[in-house]
């Protein structure tokens, strides 16, 4: 038993070695790659593959909003793709909201926030509506669509 816990112990001190030696001549490069701060400017795709390419300038946000699905053939436009108007906020994990108008008059919004996960990338934690325009309104009950996304900085 002796012997187990003690070659336990040598082989816990080898890996910590290791290990603080490996993470110590990283140390420069894991910190240029972490960020400490969400940069909302960038490519952003979620989990259907619709992507956000956007720039922010300030407070302001605008892009091209490029989506993989949509409520009926063709209601997205030919290439499923649409201005994005939005806002950000300052802090280091901002709010942010943007709108964009699809082709066919459909709009759709998103609000949510930007988050650093531990390993340091980048998520945009998003709640969406989606507005079909309904013929009159008897049809306005059934034109609103809400769904979550969850975007990821490519
Ligand atoms: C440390 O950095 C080098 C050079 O950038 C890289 O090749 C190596 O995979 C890194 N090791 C770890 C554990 O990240
Ligand atoms: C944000 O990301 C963009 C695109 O990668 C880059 O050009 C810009 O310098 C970044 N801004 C900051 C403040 O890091
Ligand atoms: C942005 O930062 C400035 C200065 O730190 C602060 O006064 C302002 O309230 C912030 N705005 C928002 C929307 O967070």
């Amino acid at each position: 038993h002796c012997e187990i816990m003690s070659s336990l112990m040598w082989y816990s001190v080898f890996v910590t070695l290791i290990t603080s030696r490996t993470v110590s001549a990283n140390e420069s490069s894991t910190l240029d790659m972490k960020v400490s701060s969400c940069n909302i400017t960038g490519v952003w795709s979620n989990e259907l593959g619709s992507t956000l390419r956007v720039k922010a300038e300030g407070s302001e946000v605008r892009g091209v909003y490029q989506t993989a699905v949509e409520s009926t053939r063709g209601a997205a436009g030919l290439h499923r793709t649409a201005q994005i108007i939005g806002v950000v906020g300052n802090g280091t994990q901002p709010a942010v909201s943007f709108s964009v108008l699809w082709e066919k008059g459909s709009c759709s919004a998103w609000l949510g926030q930007c988050f650093i996960l531990r390993d340091g990338e980048q998520v945009l934690k998003t709640f969406w509506m989606l507005r079909s325009v309904a013929d009159n309104l008897a049809g306005d009950w059934g034109s609103t669509r809400l769904g979550e996304d969850l975007f990821f900085k490519t």
